[in-house]
């Protein structure tokens, strides 16, 4: 579902972001990004969400190429991905609800079928109860999962999600890492970017990218 060769990206001021990166993931595959601060890792996630383009190589996303020619395309790729970002992006004034709705209001079902299913995805994530407060009413942590939930409501075929366990304590983080890695199945892969490498130590059957200086080094990790 990612395929990159030879990916470079340069931001339009000149910074050298990622050089030459060589990847390849497969449907069902957990994989975790991490490096220093600054290495490239939301870079990294920019490209695989069509938000940012390469500069040179080519690049994949679930057989849609990534390039500023096929910019229509690619907004018809966004609405199967499952973008989690690092500041959330939930819209205030609107409740928890509204929020995980809006995120697929692309899609073409029912607008009951629409509610259900975001129902459900509050459910995994542990917040129906908060179906309709308002999102400026929620702690930190709430409104993580409030994105996590819009981001899985409209089934991805791939997750995406900027470090998602930033500014929490270590058992949340772990069960935000356990949460998200619970969407993974035969046909969707995740994708988490980290700074924080001890708590994916010891993880099993997932890949592991490590991103330093915008080049990655990757390593598969054996079967649970
Ligand atoms: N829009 C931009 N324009 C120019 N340079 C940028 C832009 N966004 C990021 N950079 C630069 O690209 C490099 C990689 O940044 P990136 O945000 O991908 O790092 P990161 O690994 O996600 O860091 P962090 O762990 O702090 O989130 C950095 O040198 C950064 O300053
Ligand atoms: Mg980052």
């Amino acid at each position: 579902m990612i395929k990159a060769k030879g990916v470079c990206l340069k931001y339009p001021d000149g910074t050298p972001a990622l050089n030459n990166i060589n990847l390849s993931v497969e449907p069902g595959e957990l994989v975790y990004v991490t490096g220093p601060s600054g290495s490239g890792k939301t870079s990294l996630l920019k490209l695989f969400m069509g938000v940012e383009y390469p500069t040179e190589g080519s690049l994949e996303i679930l057989g849609q190429q990534i390039a500023k020619v096929h910019e229509k395309e690619i907004r018809q790729l966004r609405m199967k991905l499952g973008p989690v970002f690092q500041e959330f992006r939930l819209i205030k004034g609107r409740t928890v609800m509204e929020n995980v709705m809006l995120g697929m209001r692309f899609l073409n079902a029912s607008p009951s079928r629409l509610k259900e299913d975001a129902g459900v995805a509050l459910t995994k994530v542990g917040l129906a109860h908060k179906a309709l407060s308002l999102v400026e009413n929620l702690s930190w942590g709430e409104c993580q999962r409030v994105a996590i939930a819009r981001a899985v409501a409209r089934k991805p075929e791939l997750i995406l999600a900027d470090e998602p366990t930033g500014n929490l304590d270590k058992d949340n983080a772990l069960n935000i890492l356990e949460l998200l890695t619970s969407f993974k199945d035969n046909k969707t892969a995740v994708v988490i970017t980290t700074h924080a490498t001890h708590l994916i130590e010891g993880q099993k059957d997932c890949t592991l990218i490590r991103v330093d200086g915008g080049s990655i080094s990757r390593e598969r990790t054996g079967g649970a």
